[in-house]
């Protein structure tokens, strides 16, 4: 059975992302900084008949969760088939770019990116194990620098006042999707960002208008890519998004 390893899935679109690839008969492993809600999540998709799933305990912000959670990782299997970056935060609003702290920037930085890379540098040997590979970050479309920088863009006046902090942990993670696709481009590796869209999660106080069912389909449509899909971009639900 091939397996997946999701980031932060205890709730929103993670854990909606544990059901899909659930469903698909992958075997996941769910994500969450917090022991007992990973727990409970699990439980949750057990009653719903899921039963291909387990808790695995990783803190992002913190190295040593997950070393911890790589040895653990590898105790049950020999390969790693897909990751899925999907923890992340928002930080501290607002985030005028002229006032907002430091503190701000570094906290988001931790985990939206110094995080998932570190995850993705960790697991990266299970998933060399694997026949197929896939390497999935969960970004914003508020993290494109040529919508951002685009005045005709549609929401140009309404994003960015924001988000300047969470935006450029996007754009980073942005960046090292292009780097590592490339790094990896001869090899069967598929290394995408893709934005679920504004979805109505505890992130937003469920003011997106997607639902999570709907966020969380073109993650799994890019978990699932089939090997002659493609590697270094970024995807939405409605195809191809601006870097
Ligand atoms: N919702 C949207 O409109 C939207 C739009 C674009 C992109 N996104 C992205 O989608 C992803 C999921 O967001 P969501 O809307 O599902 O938000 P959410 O409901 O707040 O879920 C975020 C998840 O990330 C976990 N997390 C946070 N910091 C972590 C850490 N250091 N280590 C491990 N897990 C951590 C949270 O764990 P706890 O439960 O312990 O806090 C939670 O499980 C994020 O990367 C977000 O940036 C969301």
């Amino acid at each position: 059975m091939r397996t997946v390893l999701i980031t932060g899935a205890n709730k929103g679109i993670g854990f909606e992302t544990a059901k899909q690839m659930a469903a698909l008969g992958y075997f996941v492993y769910l994500g969450s900084r917090n022991k007992e809600k990973g727990e409970k999540a699990v439980l949750a998709l057990h009653e719903l008949g899921f039963f291909n799933i387990a808790p695995l305990h990783i803190d992002i912000a913190d190295s040593t969760s997950i070393k911890a959670a790589k040895a653990e990782l590898e105790k049950k299997v020999e390969s790693l088939d897909i990751l899925i970056n999907n923890a992340g935060i928002l930080g501290t609003m607002p985030q005028e770019p002229s006032t907002t702290s430091i503190e701000n920037y570094k906290d988001v930085f931790q985990t939206n990116v110094f995080g998932t890379i570190e995850v993705t540098q960790q697991f990266l040997d299970l998933l060399r194990k694997s026949e197929s590979p896939r390497i999935v970050n969960v970004s914003s479309e508020v993290g494109s620098l040529m919508e951002n920088s685009d005045p005709n863009w549609i929401k140009y006046d309404s994003v960015k006042p924001f988000f300047a902090v969470y935006g450029a942990s996007k754009s980073a993670i942005n960046a090292y999707t292009i780097a590592l696709a490339y790094e990896l481009r001869n090899t069967n590796f598929k290394v995408n960002s893709v934005t679920p869209g504004h979805t109505a999660t505890d992130f937003n106080n469920y003011k997106g208008f997607k639902t999570v069912e709907e966020g969380a389909q073109p993650i799994v449509q890019c978990a699932i890519l089939p090997d002659k899909g493609a590697t270094g971009k970024f995807y939405s639900a409605e195809g191809e998004v601006k870097w």
